[in-house]
């Protein structure tokens, strides 16, 4: 069952990663997915896997790079122009610049909260608009377990994650009876560019902690998303789900 056809759905930083694997489970279900990157013609690939794979919907690639507050705006009036609504929102875009605290540059710390956070606020506010006269929406937001216990070397990152969390709850508070409805989805380790450059070592402490002894994959937190953004998750609202093996229980 196609439970997204004729839906219309925004995830940003869609180009790999969770990104990507989101993207490929809400064309799947039949939405026609806006996927967000800096480079759109990098995603051309994407396009084309939509294309020749089952997926009842398809991908489309617009330009949107998430830091640039003035871009978002138009990003948003853009696909209102083309597509006539948005139904879905997966804010995914999101980057690591880790370090310790003491050493950690002011520069380092901004550009996370900037990318992570602030994006989130900006993408939101105006999508929300749209969701809000269409009397629908589901939005998603990634967040990450270490936004939920922190994490040594994350202090810029932990507090951008766990910004999303309290942004999402009060969201949820403020659109619950618009039929809108704003999840966080928070993902423990996931085999993808961003943990790629953990060393050896770290991954198989790491895998040790988890019930479920093994990194997630894409499709994992995909498959999340799939469910929090169709119709039928309508009671569900101001949640962190955790999709992590069991790391963080
Ligand atoms: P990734 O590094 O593979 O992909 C991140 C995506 O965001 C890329 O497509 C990148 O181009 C895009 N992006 C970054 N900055 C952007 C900008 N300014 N404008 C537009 N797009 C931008 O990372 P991954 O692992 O796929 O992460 C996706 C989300 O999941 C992130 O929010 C991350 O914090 C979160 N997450 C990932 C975990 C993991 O273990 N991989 C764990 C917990 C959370």
């Amino acid at each position: 069952m196609m439970s997204l056809a004729e839906q219309i759905a925004v995830v940003t930083g869609g180009s790999r990663g969770i990104g990507r694997g989101i993207c490929l489970a809400l064309a799947r279900q039949g939405a026609t997915v806006v996927a967000a990157a800096r480079d759109a013609a990098k995603l051309n690939d994407l396009v084309e896997e939509a294309r020749s794979s089952e997926a009842a919907g398809r991908i489309v690639a617009r330009t949107l790079d998430v830091a640039d507050r003035a871009a978002i705006d138009p990003f948003v009036e853009n696909v209102i122009a083309e597509f006539k609504k948005i139904d879905i929102l997966v804010n995914n875009a999101g980057i690591t610049r880790d370090g310790l605290l003491m050493s950690m540059e002011d520069a380092q710390f901004d550009e996370v909260i900037e990318t992570n956070l602030r994006s989130v606020f900006g993408l939101t506010r105006a999508v929300s608009r749209y969701m809000v006269r269409a009397r629908y929406g589901r939005i998603v937001n990634i967040t990450s377990v270490a936004g939920v216990v922190g994490n040594a070397g994350q202090a810029n990152y932990a507090a951008s994650k766990a910004g999303v969390i309290g942004f999402t709850k009060s969201v949820a508070k403020e659109l619950a009876r618009r039929n809108i409805t704003c999840n966080a989805i928070a993902p423990g380790f996931i085999s993808t560019d961003m943990t790629d450059v953990l060393n050896d070592k770290i991954k198989e402490g790491v895998k040790t902690l988890i019930p479920c002894q093994r990194f997630g994959e894409p499709a994992d937190i995909a498959a999340a998303v799939a469910f929090l953004a169709a119709p039928d998750a309508r009671y569900i609202t101001g949640q962190v789900l955790a999709v992590d093996g069991g790391l963080s229980m």
